[in-house]
């Protein structure tokens, strides 16, 4: 049996047997023509069978094919299948992607265990799929060791209130969900010298917008470093990286949009803006930035931005501060917003103490004590995964990257 995307390679007039489901049907007068897909290929191959098999066959349903390979007349593809034999495998009552439906974001929400059967939401998935493969590569073409952090943690550090408790029962301790494997990167790169990981983080945020979720995916990078800059340097590159990643992939960009891959060039040709908070908030004549001056940042500048040194009081313990300010950066991007947030890191122990209650001093005493046998400095940044596709593939809402988005309120299946 052949998957649909090894049909491309074969010979013409080649015996075939292949299995797909149904996308549509189109009749003709004799005949009828199937378009058929496997999730193989973003292509749909189409398959010419007879008025009597016609009669078999339903939107949705799953078919086994026997046929040959035959020079395509009329379908824009150079090939398509003739069938000669056609069982049913799987047949489809009241399937719920008609062809007019297709499009409709709202209603494909409501059914996130059936949207990956249209095209688009193929296509995302399978970019997503792409671009975490091309990432691993980048990173294991420089020798950055992987790591596979806990998503289960004993203390809500960094969590502000964002985070959600798993009880006290089974661990007979108090246990969350991981908000960020930051702490971890933290002690892994005390032995592998960069590390990075791709994981869950969870967070109890209430925010319904477009570009929060309750359950999201982070690459989170640490190295060893004194230099802000640097650590900005590996994420703008990251970001480039996953652009320029993108393009080789240009049939999937044509199906979401035909425009797509030439905003994606000039997003990745564009420099990006580099502008301090204390600057901000004398351009914009503002008192403090959030979401609405963000945007307001990335209007101004028409360009993506890398905002520096954030007010103490704005950012986490752990960032390494100097003159009253963080050494600390979130890079905007237009129609997302921040997409990536990070610092150099405190590696003097007493000076982390000296921020600290002393329930946290107890719960991350172990974060404590990797500077005191260990005091490299360290600095590493967290990007938003599901974000990044959203600002690349001009997706609005960071619900149609994720495949069963979690946000407040809403947990379906
Ligand atoms: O800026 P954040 O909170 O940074 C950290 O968690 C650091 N510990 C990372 C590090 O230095 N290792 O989050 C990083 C990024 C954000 O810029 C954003 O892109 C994404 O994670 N993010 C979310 N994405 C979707 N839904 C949410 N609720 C998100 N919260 C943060």
């Amino acid at each position: 049996m052949k998957k649909l995307k090894e049909l491309k390679e074969l010979e013409y007039e080649q015996e075939v047997v292949i299995r797909g489901w149904v996308r549509f049907i189109r009749k003709a007068k004799d005949i009828a023509f199937l378009h058929l897909f496997d999730g193989s290929t973003v292509k749909d191959i189409q398959v010419v069978i007879s008025k009597e098999q016609r009669s078999l066959v339903a939107r949705g349903a799953y078919l086994e094919i026997f046929g040959s390979k035959i020079k395509s007349k009329g379908s824009g593809q150079d090939f398509e299948v003739y069938t000669k034999e056609l069982k049913v495998l799987s047949s489809s009552q009241e399937y719920p992607i008609q062809k007019k439906i297709g499009e409709d974001k709202d209603y494909l929400r409501t059914i996130p265990q059936y949207r990956t059967k249209t095209k688009k939401m193929m296509a995302i998935t399978y970019l997503r799929s792409f671009i975490e493969m091309k990432i691993q590569h980048y990173y294991l073409e420089k020798s950055t060791m992987k790591i596979t952090p806990p998503l289960i943690t004993p203390s809500d550090c960094e969590g502000a209130g964002e985070v959600f408790s798993l009880g006290e029962d089974f661990f007979k301790k108090s246990s969350f969900l991981t908000v960020s494997s930051q702490l971890y990167l933290e002690s892994m790169v005390r032995s592998f010298s960069e590390v990075y990981c791709l994981a869950p983080a969870f967070r109890a945020d209430p925010s319904l917008s477009p570009r929060h979720l309750s359950e999201f995916w982070m690459l989170e990078y640490e190295t060893l470093t004194d230099s802000l800059d640097e650590v900005i340097q590996e994420a703008t590159a990251l970001i480039e990286f996953i652009g320029q990643s993108l393009l080789a992939e240009d049939s999937y960009l044509d199906l979401i949009d035909k425009g797509l891959k030439d905003r994606i060039k000039e997003k990745i040709t564009s420099s990006f803006q580099r502008i301090s908070y204390e600057e901000a908030l004398k351009l914009l004549k503002v008192e403090s930035i959030g979401s609405k001056e963000e945007k307001l940042l990335l209007d101004h500048f028409s360009c993506p931005v890398i905002l520096t040194h954030f007010p103490i009081e704005e950012k986490p313990f752990y960032m390494k501060q100097r003159e009253g300010t963080t050494l600390s950066f979130d890079i905007l991007l237009e129609g997302v917003g921040e997409i990536v947030g990070g610092s150099l890191r405190e590696e003097d122990s007493k000076v982390l103490k000296s921020r600290m209650d002393k329930k946290l001093r107890k719960d991350l005493s172990w974060y404590l004590d990797i500077r005191d046998k260990d005091s490299i400095p360290t600095g590493g940044f967290g990007l938003g995964f599901e974000r990044i596709l959203m600002y690349f593939l001009e997706e609005e809402s960071i619900k149609d990257i994720s495949l069963f988005p979690r946000w407040k309120g809403h947990l379906d299946i």
